[in-house]
């Protein structure tokens, strides 16, 4: 099992993702094919007679916008239309590995997340908007308190070791929101917000590391989540 991430990208820094398992490549929420890398990958896919499938974490445009090129530069590619997929469905497994979906809304209704599993525990998780680096996603088009619900859901999901890939780069806003209101990094963080205000660094981190600072998740209470969402809206 192999996890693909491209990007960041486009003003919103989207990045694009793939989890190859045995003979097959999801793609979830693809940038665009004029990344030189993303095109090369995908084209390495199709060479290697890969079955790939092309899906989404959610309906916003920033994560759709590029399927289309996608599927119409290569009809290899088939199209797994994310809302047709059932909460906890198992998409693919091998013989010590599976990607599960998960229904999780909030920042949306119709909001997935892939956990892809190895040995019975979960490896690592593309949760699109969700879950970012050092917070949460909005809700403006969502509900907090079904961003709650999700968030604690994620929780019993995940284990210390977990890998997490989010849909965006809002890491140093995200740490710098956190630092206004009171929140002392801790100092591998700090580590490595330092580190990417002067390089173009991406960090893949864990569960584990981000229990440690992230004050969204570290919330058990509902009305104080709503009420930090709420300050991170005006921010
Ligand atoms: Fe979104």
């Amino acid at each position: 099992m192999k996890i693909w991430q491209w990007g960041p990208m486009g003003y919103l820094k989207n990045f694009g993702y793939a989890i190859e398992l045995g003979h097959r490549v999801y793609l979830i929420d693809p940038i665009s094919m004029e990344n030189s890398l993303f095109r090369d990958d995908i084209e390495r896919f199709i060479s290697q007679d890969k079955k790939i499938y092309l899906t989404n974490t959610h309906s916003h445009q920033d994560h759709c916008d590029n399927n289309q090129e996608l599927l119409n530069h290569y009809p290899e590619i088939l199209f797994l239309d994310h809302f047709k997929l059932q909460d906890q469905a198992i998409l693919y497994r091998t013989s010590e590995s599976y990607i599960q979906v998960y229904s999780m809304p909030g920042h949306i209704t119709d909001h997935c997340i892939f956990i892809a599993m190895v040995n019975n525990e979960s490896h690592s998780a593309i949760l699109g908007d969700t879950i970012f680096h050092g917070g949460v996603g909005n809700c403006r088009s969502g509900d907090a308190l079904e961003l709650f619900s999700s968030i604690q859901k994620i929780k019993q999901l995940v284990c210390n070791k977990t890998k997490l890939y989010f849909g965006h780069d809002y890491f140093l806003d995200n740490c710098e929101f956190l630092m206004n209101n009171g929140m002392v990094l801790p100092s591998f963080i700090q580590g490595r917000y330092d580190r990417r205000v002067s390089e173009e660094v991406y960090i893949i981190t864990t569960w584990q590391d981000e229990m440690s600072y992230n004050k969204f998740l570290q919330i058990e209470d509902m009305k104080q989540f709503i009420d930090l969402r709420t300050k991170r809206d005006c921010w």
